[in-house]
Formats: structure tokens, sequence, C-alpha cells
């Protein structure tokens, strides 16, 4: 079925409210590619293990002189060529890893892309941080405070997770990706037709970096409790994806595109599956750039798009979870947008 077309008696109506529709899609990646076999030369680990649990064969990392912010600001920069524009209204950033606790990275991005004096702030959802970031946005261009947002999700984890642990530093990489939304109508191909947001805050500790209290001595490292969290991510991704779903009346079979958070291939496929969405549509992008958190949609939808397996028209539902516990979906189809790619 057409993207376009709407299947229930609640979409026959042309629906004129407000929406968010997407309008440019941008990416940068750090230049330094670390294979699998690099760290099987130097942890108790091998490329086997790491591609057949995880469906990752590579991953970036920034270098030294490549900070959170650098690679922000180079993807929110190639999301407004991709959208044409050069003038956006307010700009939130997506991330867990940023350069210093305070302040926001937010308004630093905004000043060095040319936006200096729009609203900028950042949002901290752990891997659902760019739904969260889109969901905000969406909110400020439906209240008419903004007419043109600029998401940013960018992360820099190879700097909080220990080098020396398995469980851990073999799965995340490094990278930014960012969208940029316009005020539209939810008729339009690329408008933002349905959200689901939620958290345990209960399970807090699954995933977390220890603060000084909890570590007063020593490295405060990234840790994970790989398989809850492994469990966990399954569960929340399809009840929230189904939600989704529901609102929006789309049936599982005409899911054309779902970009779920690119943690593990395995997770992905499990979701799909419990979703009863086609398995050609689960889309997997994680092979060589790992898990890049609050990253992960926007990449991964920048390499569906240049791999051919999105196109425009298709029926895209996006849905991510992490740390928090946090997790959320939404649903468009996806436009005629072209990602604009950048390294540094
Ligand atoms: N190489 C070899 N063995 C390993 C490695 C490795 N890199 N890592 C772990 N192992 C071992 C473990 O030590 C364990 O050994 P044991 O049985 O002797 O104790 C064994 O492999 C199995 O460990 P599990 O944790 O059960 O392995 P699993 O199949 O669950 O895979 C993984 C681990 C990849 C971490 C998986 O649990 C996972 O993907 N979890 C979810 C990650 C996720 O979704 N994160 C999203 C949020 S992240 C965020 O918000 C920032």
């Amino acid at each position: 079925m057409h993207a376009t077309e709407f299947t229930t008696s609640a979409r026959e109506e042309p629906d004129y409210r407000f929406a968010a529709v997407v309008a440019g899609l941008g990416t940068c990646l750090p230049r330094a590619e670390i294979t699998n076999s690099w760290f099987a030369d130097r942890l108790d680990t091998s490329d086997d293990w790491i591609r057949a649990r995880t469906g990752i064969a590579a991953r970036r990392r920034a270098g030294p002189d490549v900070s959170m912010t650098d690679l922000a600001c180079a993807a929110a920069d190639a999301a407004l060529r991709s959208a044409g524009r050069t003038k956006v209204d307010a700009l939130v950033l997506a991330t867990t890893t940023p350069d210093r606790p305070c302040p926001a990275a937010a308004p630093e991005v905004a000043e060095r892309i040319g936006q200096g004096g729009i609203p900028a702030f950042d949002v901290s959802a752990v891997c659902s941080g760019f739904l969260y970031a889109v969901a905000t946005a969406t909110g400020l261009l439906s209240a008419g405070l903004a007419n043109s947002v600029l998401v940013t999700a960018a992360e820099t984890y190879s700097r909080i997770v220990d080098p020396d642990d398995r469980s851990t530093a073999v799965l995340f990489g490094d990278g930014a990706g960012a969208v940029v939304l316009r005020r539209g109508h939810a008729w339009e191909q690329g408008a933002l037709l349905g959200f689901d947001l939620g958290s345990d805050g209960a399970s807090w500790d699954a995933i977390h970096v220890p603060g000084e209290r909890e570590q007063p001595d020593g490295e405060r490292w990234f840790t994970m409790r790989g398989r809850t969290v492994y469990l966990r991510a399954i569960e929340r991704m399809t009840t929230s994806a189904r939600k989704v779903m529901k609102d929006c009346a789309w049936g599982p079979d005409t899911i054309e595109a779902l970009v779920a958070h690119q943690a593990n291939a395995r997770i992905i496929e499990a979701v799909a599956h419990r979703l009863g969405v086609p398995s050609e549509a689960a889309l997997c992008e994680i092979a060589l750039v790992g898990n890049t958190a609050a990253a992960s949609i926007p990449l991964a939808l920048a390499d569906a798009l240049d791999g051919g397996r999105l196109k425009p028209g298709f029926r895209t539902l996006l849905t991510a979870f992490g740390g928090g516990l946090t997790w959320g979906s939404a649903a468009l189809t996806w436009p005629q947008v072209t990602p604009v790619r950048s390294e540094l």
C-alpha cells in the first residue's frame, strides 16, 4: 500500500491539525574506525562473538581533538543544508555525553552554526533522547513558539565507556545526527503523526554512570545490566510502537520501515517479529557504527536512505529505548528529503 493512503475512517477526512514535518536530515561521524579485531587484540573477545551477539562489525571513535559539541555542530549544519535553510527558530540537542556538566551544549551549537540568540537547550533521555527531543520540538511548533526547530543528537560514548570492559566497550560508537522540523500539517509527507513516550525510574540503575556519592573513589565508567536491558528493550519498544501504530491505525503489514534504536541486531529482529512487521521492513544499520545512543535513529535513517532501504513515501515507525529507563515511538511517512553527510 502506498504510504500516503489512509486505511480507516479516522483518516478519511483531511487532517488540518498543525504538525511537525521533517524538512532536512544531516549526520556527522568521526573518521577513525575501530574494528572488532581491534578489541579482540586487546580484550577477551572475538570478531565472531561481537558479530553474532550484536550485529556490530565496526564503530567510529572521536579523536582527542573532536568533542561531542563538534559532532553536534557538523550534523546540525548538514541538516540545515539538507533542508535548504539558513535559519531556524529553536534548537534542541539530545545527548548524555556532554563535554561539560554545565552549561547545556545547545546554546554553543546554535552560536557556532550561525543561529546565535535562538532558544536552545539540551534533552537528556539516553538512547531515547532523539525521540524525546523530536517530541519536545513538536510541542514548540504546535504551540506556535517556533516555525522551525533543529533537533540534533550527538554522543561520544567512547569517553564514558571503560575501554577494558568487554561487555560494554565493544557496543558503542560516537556520532551525531540531526533533523530540521518545520511547522506544517498532518496530511503532509514527513509529518509526525503520533508519539508515545514513557519512563521507568525504578530501574534507573540498569544503565548508568555512577555519581560521586555512589562511587567516591576511582574511575566512574558507564555500566549496564546487559541481559535485563536486552529483555526490557524488546518489551518496551514493542508496547510503545504498538500504541503508535494503533493511534495511527497502521496495521503491522503496512509498515514499510521500522527504524528501532540500533543497540543490537537481535533486539531489532525481536521487536519486528513481535509487532508482526515484515522482516524486510526492520532496518538494521548497526554494522558499521555500533550503538550511537541518542544519535542512532537519525544515523540509521541516513544509512537506510543511502542504501535504498528507506524511500520517500514509506510508512515509517521509529522506536527507541535507553537508560532512565526511557522509551518512545513516533510515526511518519518518509518525505522527499536527501541526507547530507559529514565527517570530522
Ligand atoms: N566478548 C565475549 N564474551 C562476552 C562479551 C564480549 N564482548 N561481552 C559479554 N560476554 C560474555 C559475558 O561475560 C557472559 O559470559 P558468562 O556466561 O561466562 O557470564 C556471556 O558473554 C553472555 O553474556 P550476556 O550478557 O548474557 O550476553 P547477551 O547475549 O545478552 O549479549 C549484550 C550481551 C550484547 C550486551 C546484550 O545483552 C545487549 O545487547 N543488551 C542490550 C543493550 C541495549 O539495548 N542497550 C540499549 C540501551 S544503551 C543506552 O541506553 C546507553
